[in-house]
């Protein structure tokens, strides 16, 4: 096994190496206007779960579940305790010198009850003073409207798969343009479609843990889409003029490699199962989910015996009403996937499953990892053909990069391998903006360590270390910090600087 692994990554190695370019030594400079930003979301920094009168979320629900789903059995509970450090945390997006912050909102804080005939003035309060201390020092909010916390009691009238939950959304939306677009010109309305749907409907990975494979998942991504557009339609007619902002999704996307041109259509195939159920709805000219998609679920539904197929339609007015309603392509990224055919591993899957819906096997080479601690796989090739596939594809949107880092279960102040994993990936950044793609900004994750969903704390994504046994949870920058900011400071990348670690200052204007 192991010995096939290596011819097969000497091969594919091989096969990618002629379509690459290399990592450039030069200084290589951001076109003017790009936009650098950290980002963070709510559940996973802000602690303070039941206070100042927040209601619970799903991640509150499945995480006080005894026996505990998540690896170290730990919370968000407190987690960075942002509720109550939020000032330190301004503090060190300013040392970071970028543009903006990103941060999601939570639904039970501002609206306990779920809907708006009682908003938590608590909640609101602490939200507004985040802003207004970030506009204090120059630096955007870009704000997204849900990152993982659905109220858990809208979860037990079923969450994304209750039709409902297409106004029960746009009313929150539209309260949070009420409360906060004022000073708020980045929404982004949903973070990450897939791992909502998939992992929390489709399989017991995230909250809520259906596990309901090949139809729940389906669901929840056709009310989901409806939601966003939603949220964008509200925004659009009601706030926009006076308002002024940008509002889009944030899609996560990773680069599925043909193992060798025989597996050009398999690539292809995943790609458009992956992104594309959401991309091709909004950003195609022709809107409606991608064909293969749909004739692929409906073949297997009919051959299962299903009554119609798993994958709910949209009608041609359903289609009009999502086709269009972005104003640039969020976009977060981590890493990429070899595919091909392989019959056993296909043969093995959950029947009906989405997985078993595409029928292609996806893969990872060891030459990926960088160490024994890393837990995201290094691949900057596949970032840059990832965004040019996404150029190409969509006639060449605005991307956004709202989300890109590297997690390790190491937790030092040394982090070498974080910063070759960011060298790495806005270099490819920067090959792809040479090719003609529009990117117009990007977003480092994260700020600093914190709760990491299932994996608890002991996955750390942080250019800041967080010391979760210091009662003030202490915060100190990490070398990758020191690096993104002169990355941020001078506009351009140069791979051989080298930072001096020893103390972290504010530069004039932040
Ligand atoms: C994407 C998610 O949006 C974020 O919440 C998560 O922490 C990172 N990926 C890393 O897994």
């Amino acid at each position: 096994m192991f010995l096939k692994r290596i011819v097969l990554s000497l091969f594919c190695f091989h096969v990618v190496l002629g379509k690459t370019p290399e990592i450039r030594e030069d200084v290589r400079k951001f076109p003017d206007g790009f936009l650098f930003g950290v980002a963070s979301a709510s559940y996973q920094v802000e602690g303070a779960w039941d206070e100042d009168g927040k209601s619970e979320s799903i991640w509150d629900h499945d995480t006080h579940k005894i026996p505990s789903p998540i690896d170290d059995m730990s919370t968000g509970d407190i987690a960075d305790d942002s509720y109550h450090l939020y000032k330190r945390d301004v503090e060190m997006v300013r040392e970071m010198g970028v543009d903006f912050y990103r941060i999601s909102l939570s639904w039970t804080r501002i609206m306990p009850t779920s809907f708006p005939d009682k908003i938590n003035q608590a909640g609101v309060d602490y939200y507004n003073n985040l802003i207004n201390e970030l506009l204090k020092h120059n630096i955007k909010p870009m704000i997204t409207l849900f990152h993982w916390d659905m109220p858990q009691k809208l979860q037990e009238m079923g969450g994304w798969t209750n039709p409902n939950i297409v106004d029960w959304y746009g009313d929150y939306v539209r309260t949070a343009y009420e409360l906060f677009g004022d000073r708020v010109k980045y929404w982004i309305t949903i973070n990450e479609p897939t791992q909502i749907c998939l992992y929390g409907y489709g399989l017991n990975l995230l909250a809520p843990r259906l596990n309901i494979p090949g139809v729940a998942d389906y669901l929840c991504s056709k009310n989901l889409l409806l939601a966003h557009a939603r949220a964008y339609h509200i925004y659009d007619e009601e706030f926009r003029a006076s308002q002024g902002g940008n509002i889009s999704i944030t899609l996560s996307a990773q680069w599925y490699e043909p193992e060798s041109e025989l597996y050009a259509t398999a690539s292809r195939e995943y790609l458009q199962f992956d992104s594309g159920v959401y991309a091709h709805p909004i950003f195609s000219k022709e809107g409606d989910w991608p064909s293969i998609v749909k004739e692929k679920v409906a073949r297997k539904s009919a051959e299962q015996g299903f009554a119609r197929s798993r994958l709910p339609d949209f009608t041609p007015e359903e289609i009009e009403y999502v086709r269009g309603t972005s104003d640039f392509f969020g976009l977060n990224h981590y890493s990429s996937y070899f595919v091909n055919m392989d019959e056993d591993t296909i043969n093995s899957y959950a029947v009906p499953s989405r997985a078993d819906d595409i029928g292609v096997n996806v893969f990872k080479l060891n030459e990926w990892v960088l160490s024994e601690f890393s837990s995201t796989d290094y691949v900057p090739w596949g970032f840059y053909k990832l965004l040019n596939y996404f150029r190409e594809e969509y006639d060449n949107p605005p991307i956004f990069i709202t989300e890109n880092g590297f997690g390790t279960y190491y937790t030092g102040l040394d982090d070498d391998e974080r910063v070759t994993y960011y060298r790495g990936y806005i270099g490819a950044v920067l090959d792809a903006i040479d090719d003609g793609t529009n990117i117009i900004g990007y977003t480092a994750w994260c700020l600093m360590d914190n709760f990491e969903w299932t994996k608890g704390y002991t996955v750390r994504y942080g250019i800041y270390h967080v010391d979760f046994e210091s009662p003030n949870r202490t915060r100190t920058p990490r070398k990758s910090a020191f690096v993104y900011k002169e990355i941020v400071r001078t506009r351009s990348l140069d791979i051989g600087f080298e930072p001096d670690t020893s103390v972290m200052t504010i530069d004039e204007g932040h």
